[in-house]
């Protein structure tokens, strides 16, 4: 049977799905509350897991192992790094990597993990699909794109840290957790998606416009998982 793993990192980023669900019992670990039940009538586990990529693979590693969830859905926000994608625009994770990962010293690529089979963690097509039909369907009137998350544990607000991602990782939006959520769904051979409404433009205007468009930004994300669970 399936069982829908839902990660934000903020509250604002699970407090409307949180507010729709039945929730059959909350059950603590490491520091996160992980709320058990459905939404829609589809089972799932609804979890605030912190900011940052620590936070976010041990909350992936918690839902396989205590929960057995059979897909994971990262929902959120991030700053833009596409000219095309405008804040309040949406993107959906085609793949995810991790932009701080650096062992160039020793001859690998910026962001290739030393040891592992991939470094650029491919999101389930099908969950991709859904995704941006119910985007289309329940936000008619926002833009969508698929594209590549990069993520560090870093608020990227500048451009000069803006234009490298772009040119050597050829990333669409920076976040803060979905490459690590991607890495831990890789590693235990869970489907999963990321998808975050755009906030900011990680520029010199960031620091501005992310307090003022978070909010909006989150639920536009969480719109969109209502309507999608169901379909999973
Ligand atoms: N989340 C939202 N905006 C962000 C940014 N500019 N950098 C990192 N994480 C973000």
């Amino acid at each position: 049977m399936k069982k829908i793993g839902i990660i934000g990192a903020m509250e604002l980023e699970v407090e409307e799905l949180k507010a729709n669900m039945q929730v059959t019992q909350i059950i603590k670990k490491a520091g996160m509350e992980f709320f058990e039940g459905t939404l829609n009538a589809t089972p799932v586990v609804i979890v605030r897991c912190g900011i940052g990529k620590v936070n976010a693979a041990l909350c992936v590693q918690i839902l396989a192992d205590a929960f057995q969830v059979t897909h994971i859905i990262n929902t959120g926000v991030a700053g833009s790094l596409n000219a095309g994608l405008d804040i309040g625009d949406i993107l959906i994770s085609k793949d995810a990597l991790h932009h701080d990962m650096d062992v160039s010293p020793l001859g690998y690529a910026p962001g290739v993990v030393p040891q592992m089979d991939c470094s650029v963690f491919p999101a389930d097509e099908r969950l991709c699909r859904l995704a941006k039909d119910s985007c289309e369907k329940v936000n008619p009137d926002i833009h969508v794109l698929m594209g590549r998350v990069v993520s560090g544990d870093q608020f990227i607000a500048g451009k000069e840290i803006k234009d490298k991602l772009i040119h050597l990782f050829q990333g669409d939006c920076a976040e803060m957790e979905g490459a690590s959520i991607a890495h831990g769904s890789y590693l235990n051979q869970i489907p999963f998606v990321i998808i975050r409404a755009i906030s900011d433009k990680a520029d010199d205007s960031a620091t501005m416009d992310y307090p003022s468009f978070e909010k909006a930004a989150a639920k536009h994300c969480a719109k969109l998982l209502m309507d999608m669970v169901e379909k999973i």
